[in-house]
């Protein structure tokens, strides 16, 4: 049964917002492995995704047999945390390596001039260098070959705020009417930086930027091939547009797949301390820094992990 709020309008297939009442997500893939974990503590924050893993320190030198435990945690959690890892910039990337080739951030490499290309990249934002990442999106979707996930550590963070929320596109995907399943299932978008990065970058920058990154096409639906899942893959971010329908038809499944995508239930909102990790699936999750600690000071590390091309249903 679904409920409307007093004084909005009944839910329908095309919005479903309007239903309140209980917001239940399978947690896994279907017929994924569903063991309990042997070598390390799990603490799950949510029903569906974020989970805290205490006993193992990531500046060592982790066994196979904990990364594989921890491949699976990421798939079945979609982002970990770990508090307490004051571990060296070295120690991160060696950690981070562990899962795949390490990426720099395209556009970084512009906007932090001395910056080794392939280092741990610094993101600090004080009163000088507002932080501007609160807005959903998954990383460098306009990338034909999306990262697969990103290791980050907070450094200095305020004396509140600067949380960083965390929302799951499996769920996200799962709970939607099936006619709106039907009608996503095989279609295809187009992603593009021009609107986010290129807004107050240089005509000259954009211009050489943009034979290295024209607009790419992804499926709407992406399917893991770890696990057989589906998740939703397209964030207000980076996604411009869905091919093959009328702009009208994009706007409006855009507009509710966004809005769909932000329902809390879906979400995990971490509380960072100095010396917190969070490793996030980025092809399974959305990501969104709460700025709201201006003027004050919050430093982070991250560095990000090559992913592979995203790959659609059948
Ligand atoms: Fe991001």
């Amino acid at each position: 049964m679904t409920y409307a709020l007093p004084g909005t309008a009944a839910p329908t297939p095309t919005d479903p917002l309007g239903y309140f009442g209980p917001i239940i997500a399978p947690r896994l893939a279907a017929a994924a492995d569903d063991r309990p974990y042997e070598l390390f503590t799990l603490n799950p924050q949510t029903p569906t995704i974020g989970a805290e893993i205490s006993g193992i320190q990531l500046g060592g030198n982790l066994a196979e047999e904990v990364l594989a435990e921890l491949r699976r945690a990421l798939l079945e959690w979609k982002v970990l945390f770990f508090r307490d890892q004051d571990i060296t910039r070295t120690e991160h990337r060696a950690f981070a390596a562990r899962w795949g080739e390490l990426e720099q951030h395209p556009f970084y490499k512009y906007t932090q001039p001395g910056q080794s290309d392939i280092d741990v990249a610094t993101l600090a934002k004080d009163a000088t260098a507002v932080g501007a990442e609160n807005i959903w999106h998954n990383d460098v979707t306009w990338h034909r070959t999306p990262s697969f996930a990103a290791v980050l550590r907070a450094v200095e963070i305020p004396p509140v705020g600067g949380d960083t929320l965390w929302a799951d596109m499996g769920a996200a995907y799962d709970l939607l009417p099936e006619d709106i399943k039907a009608r996503i299932d095989h279609l295809d978008a187009e992603h593009d930086w021009l609107r986010s990065f290129g807004s107050g970058m240089p005509q000259d920058a954009i211009d050489l930027l943009r034979p290295q990154f024209p607009p790419v096409t992804h499926p709407v639906v992406r399917v893991i091939p770890e696990t057989g899942r589906r998740v939703l893959f397209v964030n207000v971010a980076f996604t411009q547009r869905i091919l093959g329908v009328s702009a009208d038809e994009s706007n409006e499944l855009l507009r509710m797949l966004y809005r769909h995508a932000m329902r809390p239930e879906l979400q995990v909102r971490l509380r960072w301390q100095p010396n917190t990790i969070a490793f996030w699936d980025n092809r399974t999750s959305q990501h969104y820094a709460s700025s709201d600690y201006f003027p004050a000071r919050r430093v982070m590390e991250r560095i990000s992990i090559v992913g592979d091309t995203p790959i659609g249903v059948d």
